[in-house]
């Protein structure tokens, strides 16, 4: 596996975000993490980034226990993530911003070479390259970021509800780039999401979590079959509680 984590545990103050959460990600595979907001997904990815200090559990990566690795050496080691909101630098170019996924790079030949394949696969952001990134559309700006995560090197990328605030067009092209760099240049990827049903399209495998805790796990259509899922992404608590409430189909 090229990325473990073991009963991780996260807590902010008095809030159990993250309970005893065990998952992997092999290489090559998209790894889907699903739930309700709130249920910890997004504390998850921060915690194997480093982001958020665990206070329990353990995160490996290609065999390497990093649990207490600083979050620059999980970047530099390859571990990168497109946060939640793009958080794109609105007053910086978009050239300016693709360079700020290179920071920790040495060789800023390659580093050209890669923003030339951005530009060339995102002609929107090439016409575009010293214009302030606020120019940019809502997809735009994913597509800066996905780019700007790129440019790091990523052995495994983390995506944090790419298709959030996105138009179903938008959110569609954003989910034909995950499927392409994962099919075409074998990138790993582990993605957060709320649109169920397109990253279970996408993923090899799922979990979904439920107030902190892996409620479900496995291929997408174990996923799909199971009540669990409906539960979790409609917030109402456990599946065993919802069996046969007529609520969980119609609300979808
Ligand atoms: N920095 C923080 N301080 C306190 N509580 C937080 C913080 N970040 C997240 N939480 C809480 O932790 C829980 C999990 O949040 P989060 O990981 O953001 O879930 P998700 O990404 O699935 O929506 C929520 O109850 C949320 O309010
Ligand atoms: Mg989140």
């Amino acid at each position: 596996m090229q990325l473990e984590v073991h009963e991780l545990e996260v807590r902010y103050g008095r809030v159990h975000a993250v309970r005893g959460v065990s998952a992997t990600l092999d290489r090559g595979e998209i790894v889907a993490v699903l739930g309700a907001n709130g249920a910890g997904k997004s504390s998850l990815l921060r915690a194997v980034l480093g982001l958020a200090r665990p206070c329990g559990g353990t995160v490996i990566f290609d065999g390497r226990d990093i649990t207490q690795w600083p979050t620059s050496v999980r970047v530099r080691s390859g571990l990168i993530l497109v946060p939640e909101g793009r958080r794109i630098v609105m007053t910086l170019t978009i050239h300016e911003n693709l360079l700020m996924g290179a920071f920790h790079r040495r060789d800023h030949r390659a580093v050209a070479a890669e923003i030339g394949d951005i530009y060339e696969r995102f002609p929107n952001l090439a016409a575009r390259r010293h214009h302030p990134a606020s120019v940019l559309s809502g997809g735009e700006q994913q597509m800066l970021a996905i780019g700007r995560g790129l440019i790091a090197r990523p052995k495994v990328m983390m995506l944090d509800e790419p298709s959030l605030g996105l138009s179903p067009r938008l959110s569609n092209e954003v989910f034909a780039l995950i499927r392409e760099l994962n099919r075409q240049a074998g990138q790993s990827i582990l993605l957060v999401e709320q649109n169920t049903q397109r990253a279970l399209e996408l993923a090899d495998r799922a979990y979904v979590l439920e107030l902190g805790r892996v409620a479900m796990g496995g291929p997408p259509e174990r996923i799909l079959a199971g009540q669990a899922l409906q539960a979790a992404y409609l917030g109402h608590g456990r599946a065993s509680d919802r069996r046969g409430d007529a609520r969980t189909t119609s609300a979808t």
